[in-house]
C-alpha cells in the first residue's frame, strides 16, 4: 500500500500544544504515513516555544503574523500561502485543529484542492455566533468542511450528530491537551524564574485574551483583580500577559504597579502547565486552560458568558462568572475564604481526556486508510 501523505496545519499556541501529540504519534507509523507540518505562524513567539518543546521542525512556515493583525489579514495571508503549499505537496489529508482563523483557512484551502479534511477537537459549540468571536463560526465552518471528525467528548459528538454529520465520520477520542499535559507536569519541576520558585502566598493565576472581551469587559475583569489583590494580602496574582498589544494596553492601564500583581511575559508551555499545578485558583477566558485545570484539581472561574466546554462545569470544577466585576470578585472571595466551597471545586476530574487521544486519532486514521483492522475504542469517562 502506498503511504498516505498527511499534512498538519496550525498557527497559534493552543493549536500547537494540542497538535504536537498527534504529530509525534503519526511519526510512529512511517510505513502508513508521510507526515509534513505547515505552520501559518499566526502566532510567532508563542508558537515557536511549543515547537521547540516538542522538537517539531515545520516543513513550511508562512510567517504571516503582524502586530495588530485583523481577521482579514490572517484569513487572506493564510489562504494564499496554504494554496501554494498544498499545490506543491498534494497531501491526501490535511489535519487542522480547533477553531482559530488558521483552522478555518486550513480546512478551506484543503477543500479548494479537494483534499480530505480531518478536524481535531471537532464538535465544540456554544450556539452563540458571537461568543467566542470568531471561534464559534470558525469551528462550525470547519465542521462543514471536515470529512473525519475527532470529537474530544461525547457532548461534542452529539453536537455534530445534531448538525447532520454521519456517525461513522465521528470518533470520540478525548482531547489531546491531556496527552500534552501528562507529558509536561512534574511534581519536582523547577522554574527558571526566582519569582515562580519562591512563591509563598496563595497563587491566583490569570490569563485573558478573547477578542470579544477587549475593551470594557476586560477592564471590568481587571477591576475585580485589583479588588481581590487589595482584600487578600495572603494571595498573589500571577498574570502572564498575552502578547496582543490590545490586551497589554488595558492590562497596564488597570493593573500596572500593584505589588501583589505580577504581570509577566507569556510563559512557555512547560512552566505554565507546572504553574497551574502550583496555583490555588485560576481565572481565565482561555479554552485550553479550562480543560487542563480540572485535570490538575484546580478550580477555574471562566471570564466569559458562554462555554463550549460544559463538561467541567457539570463536574463542578469550573464556574462561568462572565466579565462583571462584582460577580468575579464575589466568586473569587468565596473560594478564598470558605474552605468547604473551595474543596467542592478542587476535585481532580478528567472529562476531557485520558492521555490517549492522539493514539486514538492516529488509529482512526489508520483504520480509515486500511492500515488497521478496527477503529479505536471510544473515549469515555464512564
Ligand atoms: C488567536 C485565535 C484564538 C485563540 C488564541 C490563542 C483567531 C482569530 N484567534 O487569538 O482563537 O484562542 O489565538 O492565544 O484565530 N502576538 C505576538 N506574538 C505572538 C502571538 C501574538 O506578538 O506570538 C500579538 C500580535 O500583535 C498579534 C496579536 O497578538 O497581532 C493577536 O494575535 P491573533 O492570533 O490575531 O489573535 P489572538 O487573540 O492571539
Ligand atoms: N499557556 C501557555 N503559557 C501561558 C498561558 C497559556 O503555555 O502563558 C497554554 C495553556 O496551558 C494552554 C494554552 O496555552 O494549553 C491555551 O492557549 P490560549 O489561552 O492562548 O488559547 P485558547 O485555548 O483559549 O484557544
Amino acid at each position: 500500500m502506498r503511504k498516505i501523505k498527511v499534512m498538519t496545519v496550525f498557527g497559534t499556541r493552543p493549536e500547537a500544544i494540542k497538535m504536537a501529540p498527534v504529530i509525534l504519534e503519526l511519526r510512529k507509523f512511517p510505513v502508513a504515513f508521510e507526515t509534513t507540518v505547515a505552520v501559518t505562524a499566526q502566532h510567532r513567539e508563542m508558537l515557536d516555544q511549543v515547537l521547540r518543546l516538542f522538537k517539531i521542525q515545520p516543513d513550511f512556515d508562512l510567517n504571516i503574523m503582524s502586530a495588530g493583525q485583523t481577521l482579514f489579514d490572517i484569513t487572506s495571508r493564510a489562504l494564499l500561502g496554504l494554496n501554494e503549499i498544498l499545490a506543491k505537496v498534494q497531501p491526501d489529508i490535511v489535519l487542522v485543529h480547533g477553531d482559530t482563523t488558521t483552522t478555518f483557512t486550513g480546512a478551506l484551502a484543503a477543500f479548494y484542492h479537494q483534499i480530505t479534511v480531518g478536524h481535531v477537537e471537532a464538535g465544540l459549540r456554544t450556539g452563540n455566533k458571537f461568543s467566542p468571536f470568531p471561534e464559534e463560526i470558525n469551528r462550525r465552518l470547519t465542521g462543514a468542511l471536515a470529512d473525519l471528525n475527532f470529537a474530544p467528548t461525547e457532548t461534542a459528538r452529539e453536537n455534530l450528530l445534531r448538525e447532520g454529520v454521519s456517525a461513522e465520520k465521528i470518533f470520540v477520542t478525548g482531547n489531546t491537551v491531556i496527552d500534552a499535559l501528562q507529558q509536561t507536569v512534574r511534581a519536582d519541576f523547577t522554574f527558571a524564574e526566582d519569582l515562580l520558585n519562591n512563591l509563598s502566598r496563595r497563587v491566583i493565576l490569570v490569563t485573558t485574551h478573547r477578542r470579544e472581551n477587549l475593551g470594557e469587559p476586560m477592564r471590568n475583569v481587571y477591576r475585580a483583580l485589583k479588588q481581590i489583590a487589595a482584600d487578600f494580602p495572603d494571595a498573589e496574582i500571577i498574570f502572564p500577559v498575552h502578547k496582543n498589544p490590545k490586551v497589554r494596553e488595558i492590562v497596564s492601564a488597570e493593573l500596572g504597579n500593584l505589588a501583589q500583581v505580577h504581570l509577566i511575559e507569556p510563559l512557555d508551555y512547560e512552566p505554565f502547565a507546572n504553574l497551574m499545578n502550583r496555583a490555588t485558583l485560576i481565572l481565565t477566558d482561555s479554552g485550553g486552560v479550562q480543560e487542563e485545570a480540572p485535570a490538575l484539581g484546580k478550580p477555574v472561574l471562566v471570564l466569559r458568558g458562554t462555554t463550549e466546554r460544559p463538561e467541567a462545569v457539570t463536574a463542578g470544577t469550573v464556574k462561568l462568572v462572565g466579565t462583571d466585576t462584582e460577580k468575579i470578585y464575589s466568586a473569587a472571595k468565596l473560594l478564598l475564604t470558605d474552605a468547604g466551597e473551595y474543596q467542592k471545586m478542587a476535585n481532580a476530574v478528567n472529562p476531557y481526556g485520558d492521555g490517549k487521544a492522539a493514539a486514538r486519532i492516529v488509529q482512526a486514521m489508520r483504520w480509515h486508510y486500511g492500515f488497521a483492522d478496527q477503529p479505536p475504542e471510544t473515549f469515555s469517562t464512564k
